[in-house]
């Protein structure tokens, strides 16, 4: 019988898995049930959940600004999902999922099973059990995907592959699609981003904050060229249309790790942006809207 998850049976007492330096735990739990859909007969309504290593928090932003993040995407996000025909598609993997922003509307628009992992525990667990109804729980790594090959028809990820070891998560994501499975990705390029005016610019700070936390703030640019080199078939678009900038992004900011200095200039910026009342200021974030096919 075909399994969904990599090694699934040993799961249901304990494994021990080690990823380089962070331990993983993982854990059958919750009520689990058959799931005759996926030929395995001990996920489908339950969760693996996972005991992940204590890590700085930086790639999990709060839940409310996650889902802010995502309703300011949602319009684009879903042209994508709509074109890779998303309804249609059986098994589709929410990769790097957080706290579950967008696994909801992947549940509501798909046609099958969707699967939701992150390595942290505390994203999978700590929010309201319906951002993940409908939807099977993995905590694991998105570098070591513990799904059989061909597993998926789709992959969805946004606002992750700049955390992520991006040619070991393409060989991954490669690996667990079907022959002609396909991947939409929703990045940021940081190193693009457009602020007017100078006294409003976060620009040097979201790239530095964001190498310290080893995050690769410029992942934009590169995965086009990298998902084609993986053999996909890959199509760029970009947002269309400038939007009022939000007051909360200096709330993400925040939630990156900055130095004494790098706060004080923060709300310097902060303070003049406020006082520019609702004269008009230029924010433009680049966000590569990414569909790639994989060959068949
Ligand atoms: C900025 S959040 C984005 C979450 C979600 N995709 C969204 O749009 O709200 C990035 C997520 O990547 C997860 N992450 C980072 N490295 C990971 C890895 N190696 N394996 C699985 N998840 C990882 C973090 O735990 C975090 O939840």
């Amino acid at each position: 019988m075909r399994r969904l998850v990599r090694g699934a049976a040993s799961l249901e007492s304990y494994r021990l898995q080690t990823y380089g330096l962070h331990a993983h735990l993982w854990v059958v739990g919750g009520g689990l049930e058959a799931c005759p859909t996926l030929g395995y007969d001990g996920l489908w309504g339950g969760w693996i959940l996972g005991v992940c290593s204590a890590m700085a928090e930086a790639s999990l932003p709060a839940p409310e600004l996650s889902d802010e993040l995502a309703r300011w995407l949602a319009p684009a996000r879903g042209r994508l999902l709509r074109r890779l025909q998303i309804a249609r598609r059986r098994r589709v993997l929410d990769v790097a999922c957080g706290t579950g922003a967008v696994t909801a509307e992947l549940v509501r628009r798909s046609g099958g099973t969707v699967v939701a992992l992150d390595r942290r525990f505390s994203a999978l667990g700590g929010t309201p059990a319906d951002r993940f109804a409908g939807a099977v729980r993995v905590c694991g790594d998105a570098l070591r995907l513990p799904f059989a090959d061909g597993t998926f028809d789709l992959v969805f990820c946004q606002f992750a592959m700049l955390w992520l070891d991006v040619q070991a998560v393409i060989g991954q994501v490669s690996r667990i699609l079907a022959p002609g499975g396909a991947l939409v990705a929703i990045e940021p390029d940081y190193g693009g981003l457009i602020e007017y005016p100078p006294q409003i610019a976060t620009r040097s700070l979201w790239l530095d904050a964001l190498r310290r936390s080893g995050a690769d703030p410029e992942v934009g640019r590169k995965l086009p060229g990298l998902l084609q080199t993986a053999g996909f078939a890959v199509r760029v678009d970009l947002l269309d249309r400038l939007e009022p900038p939000s007051a909360t992004r200096f709330r993400f900011l925040e939630e990156l790790s900055l130095g004494a200095r790098e706060r004080r200039r923060l709300e310097a910026i902060r303070a003049a942006d406020a006082r520019l009342g609702g004269s008009f200021r230029v924010v433009h974030l680049p966000l590569f809207l990414i569909t790639a096919i994989a060959e068949a």
